[in-house]
């Protein structure tokens, strides 16, 4: 046993690097860069992070139906203001997550005034339009232009269906009408805008098809669709580079832009194991599987506006949560808010092969 006397205990508060590239000027020829955020770092030192390496920025929950509507008719902006003004303060573009989703939205939302689930009668489909446009309009004619790009629909397609269309009670109730009336109505409110629908696991073939056909099929009967969203949670095993342009490819003919809207790529190869150290050797695989992303993303530039990390920082990453509470390393800094071997994969990948591979003697000495 011992005795501690007279000591002073201070939280010592993560240091952004000052001394390394800022990422946004990297890639300032290609694209903009962005990040998802969450509320709380506005007030922590990841918001000198976030203002130093991005120029776009998507709030991770804040325009969720959930957060911004959870009760019938009163709108809760305050979470989505801190933001706004955030960027509008910086000189950021804002994305808009999301008008659309089936996941993240309030009970009341497909229920009738009784508790009962709409159904697809005729009033049903009336009221939940209604509530559809309402949502929309009322969002859009806060932020207006400020807001440049909204994620309109997220995770419509559902590869297992002849239409590719999801199963979601949006679907149930409205029928694929929900895509079109979400599309139309943003853009009658948000003339320049652009409107995106966003999608996860657009590699596989199955899926990508179904997105390809939805769009197609949107853009031939004129609905205001200017974009396609690759969210892009990503692992070692895929999408391969070759997989990502294929992926990219098939969307050129359709004339959208394209934009990865929440990369990240997780350091496991499976959801059983589970780490309270990332090993070494992957921090360093993870740099060469950046590194390789974003080449093709460089040379796709003339096509993809906008490239977004689901997370400035390791500890602010939803796969720490998401699937399981294992920690999980997917993000280009780290906890301490350092440039990881991720980071300069894509700003200098000849760092990824100075030895020792240790993570933090990837920065030159310059750097560090
Ligand atoms: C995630 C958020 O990051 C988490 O904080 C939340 O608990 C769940 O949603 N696809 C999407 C995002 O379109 O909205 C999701 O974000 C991640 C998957």
């Amino acid at each position: 046993s011992y005795l501690l006397d007279d000591f002073d205990l201070a939280r010592v508060e993560a240091q952004v690097q000052d001394n390394i590239p800022a990422l946004k000027t990297v890639l300032a020829p290609h694209f903009k860069i962005g990040t998802s955020v969450t509320r709380g770092m506005i007030d922590t030192p990841h918001a000198a992070l976030i203002r130093r390496h991005f120029n776009s920025i998507t709030p991770g929950n804040e325009f969720k139906w959930d957060a911004v509507q959870a009760t019938e008719g009163q709108f809760a902006f305050e979470g989505t203001d801190r933001w706004v003004d955030f960027a509008a303060q910086h000189g950021m573009q804002i994305r808009g997550h999301t008008f659309v989703w089936h996941s993240q939205a309030p009970a009341w939302l497909f229920q009738d005034a009784q508790g009962q689930p709409l159904t697809s009668s005729p009033a049903h489909k009336t009221l939940l339009m209604a509530r559809l446009e309402t949502h929309i309009r009322t969002i859009a004619r806060r932020y207006g232009n400020r807001i440049a790009v909204w994620d309109v629909v997220n995770e419509v397609t559902d590869p297992a269906f002849p239409d590719g269309l999801r199963r979601s009670p949006w679907f149930n109730v409205l029928g694929k009408e929900y895509i079109d009336r979400a599309f139309i109505v943003a853009r009658e409110e948000l003339p320049n805008a652009k409107l995106v629908i966003n999608d996860y696991n657009t590699d596989i073939p199955a899926r990508r098809e179904a997105l390809y056909r939805v769009v197609a099929d949107l853009k031939a009967r004129g609905i205001p669709v200017d974009g396609v969203g690759h969210q892009m949670h990503n692992s070692f095993a895929r999408p391969t580079p070759g997989q990502v342009e294929t992926t990219l490819q098939r969307f050129i003919p359709l004339g959208v832009d394209q934009e990865i809207t929440e990369l990240d790529v997780t350091l496991y190869d499976d959801l059983t194991a589970s780490w309270t150290e990332p090993p070494a050797d992957r921090l360093v695989r993870q740099g060469q599987y950046y590194r390789d992303l974003f080449d093709v993303l460089r040379r796709f530039a003339d096509n993809i506006s906008t490239v977004t990390v689901w997370g400035p920082s390791d500890d602010d990453s939803w796969l720490n949560y998401a699937f399981d509470t294992r920690q999980d390393w997917p993000l280009l800094y780290d906890r301490q808010l350092q440039a990881k071997p991720a980071y300069w994969g894509i700003v200098d990948p000849t760092y990824l092969t100075a030895a020792p591979l240790s993570t933090r003697l990837l920065a030159p000495a310059s750097a560090r």
